[in-house]
This record gives C-alpha cells, structure tokens and sequence, in this order.
C-alpha cells in the first residue's frame, strides 16, 4: 500500500468504529461528513514522511505511523467543524461542500468534533498497542499540538485576545500540529522526535503563509470554502504584515528553509521532494505569476 492509501485505511478503520450500533445516526454522518472525502491529508503525509525517512535506520512499523498520522488529521478535522461554526468564523462551505454544521446542524457538529477529538487518542492507542514505548512518547507530542498553552487550541483562542502577535497565532493555530506531525512521525518508528522539529515548524509556517495568500487571492469556488475571511474578521494575517509580495517572498524562504532543516539521512531526497511538491500544491505557479 502507498501512503496515501495506508493514511485513508488508517482513518476508515478509526471512523467505523463510531458507527457500531446503537449509536445515533445524524453524529455517525456528521463524523463520516467531517472525514471523507478528506483534503490535502497533509499532516499525516508529512508524518508518514519522516517515519519512513527514520524507517530506514530504526526499523518500526509503518502501519504503526499510520495510524499516528490518521489521529493527527482527526484532530485537524475536529478543528475545521468547530472552526467553522457561527461561533468562530461561521463558515458554509468546507472542502467544496456545505459544512458540519450546515448539513446537520449546531449541536451535532460540537459533539462530533468532540468525538473526533477523542476518537483521535483512540486511534493512537489502538495504533500503537503492541508498542506501548511508542504510544508513551507519541501522547505528548500529540497533546502539546492541539492543546493550552501552545496548540490548535491556543491558536483559536488568541482571536479573542485584544493583542495578538501574528507569528505566535500562526505558530499555535497551525504550526504546532506540522511540529508534531514530524515529531510523531519520528517517534512512532523508535526515532528521536528533537531532530525534526524544525522541518515541522518551517513547513507549518509556510502553510499558514500560503493559506493567507490564497486566502486574498483566490475565490470559494476554488477554495472549496469561504475567501477573504482574514479581511472580514480583520484577522493577523501574513498578507495584513508583509503585503502580497513580501508574504510570496516570506513563503519563498521558508520552503527553503524546510527543505533545508531535513536531516541528512537515507530518506532527505524523498522528503526534500515532498516539501517542493507541497509548495507548488499550495502557491500554483499562475498564481504566483499573476502577482508577480
Ligand atoms: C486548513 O488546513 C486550515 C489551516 C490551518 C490552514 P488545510 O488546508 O490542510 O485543510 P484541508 O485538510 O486540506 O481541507
Ligand atoms: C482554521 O483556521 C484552522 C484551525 C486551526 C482551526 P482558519 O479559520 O484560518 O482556516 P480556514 O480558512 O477556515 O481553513
Ligand atoms: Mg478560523
Ligand atoms: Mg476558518
């Protein structure tokens, strides 16, 4: 299996276990709707990435990986049904269709991003259970991207502070889960997690910049959810910072930066490729070129 199929097993067996009657149909579908089809699967690719990059000098499982990178994009999942509720940014669309909360309603979109959130630690649980070495370094590092003080968590909180530093809300909101994406991806083959940080960091920080470009640039048809939202809700923005060109610029060095930070081991081309690849996905070059 390659890792595009391993990371959608990885998550179709975790969601199939919520669905094992009796359990309430319309929080079942909202699961299923929050799930699949999914988007990019970035974090768990990039967690998949490193694991086999390490692979070839530590041995572990891939299959183990796997299920690490499936929890990791059940987290991100239940942070894009709560983030779109009217409580946040009120979202209608989420990767081209109408949102949690539009198809089946407030109260079930909460609770199945709650589900999600602890369907995530199951997954990591059953994924590692012949490992439990494994499964004790991989729940911190998974804690710490998605919790206080420095998570997801963290990141959708700031929006209600009166100052906000647009790096640290960038760094919490999105950067913490590609941090521990690489970390977990690491420490889920026995790797040491420290080295790969800043290949998460750089690359999680990149992201976020290009979301902010597309954000401005593009239009919801394309996006498959809502443009102009950092504009609307006056939010830290890369582009509010740098303007177009100096967040094209920013996003410029910190691909390099990423491809830079991979440790030198069997596995850096194959990763180094995956961070270039990842840039031309996120800035297309017409894009690029019509602001140039
Ligand atoms: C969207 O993440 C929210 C951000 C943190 C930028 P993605 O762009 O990875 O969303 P999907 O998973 O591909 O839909
Ligand atoms: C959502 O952030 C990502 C989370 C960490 C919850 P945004 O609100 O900036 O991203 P989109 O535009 O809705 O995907
Ligand atoms: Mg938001
Ligand atoms: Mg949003």
């Amino acid at each position: 299996m390659d890792a595009d199929a391993l990371i959608e097993w990885a998550l179709e067996d975790a969601v199939s276990d919520s669905e094992t009657p009796p359990g309430p149909p319309l929080l079942a579908g909202a699961i299923r709707h929050a799930v699949f089809p999914g988007g990019a699967r970035i974090r768990p690719q990039l967690c998949l990435a490193v694991a086999a990059a390490c692979q070839e000098e530590c041995g572990g499982d891939l299959l183990v990986s796997a299920g690490v990178g499936a929890s990791l994009e059940l987290l991100h999942c239940a942070s894009l049904v709560h983030d779109d509720l009217p409580c946040f940014d009120g979202a209608d669309m989420r990767r081209g269709k109408p949102s949690v909360h539009r198809t089946f309603g407030e109260p079930i979109a909460l609770l199945a991003g709650d589900a999600l959130i602890v369907m995530a630690f199951s997954a990591l649980a059953k994924a590692c259970g012949a490992a439990p070495a494994v499964l004790a370094r991989v729940i911190p590092i998974v804690a710490t991207a998605v919790g206080a003080p420095g998570g997801i968590v963290a990141g959708q909180a700031w929006e209600s502070e009166a100052q906000v530093d647009t790096r640290a809300y960038h760094r919490a909101k999105t950067g913490a889960l590609f941090i521990g994406a690489a970390e977990a991806g690491a420490a889920s083959v026995g790797a040491e997690p420290a080295p790969w940080r800043a290949l998460g960091a750089s690359l999680g920080d990149a992201y976020q910049v290009a979301d902010d470009l597309r954000d401005l640039l593009m239009d919801g048809a394309a996006l498959g959810k809502p443009a102009g939202q950092d504009e609307r809700f006056d939010r830290p923005s890369a582009v509010r910072d740098l303007g177009v060109r100096g967040a094209m610029a920013e996003l410029s060095a910190l691909i390099e930066a990423a491809a830079d930070s991979v440790p030198d081991c069997a596995g850096a081309p194959a990763l180094r490729a995956l961070v270039h690849d990842q840039a031309a996905r996120l800035m297309p070059a017409s894009l690029a070129r019509s602001v140039a």
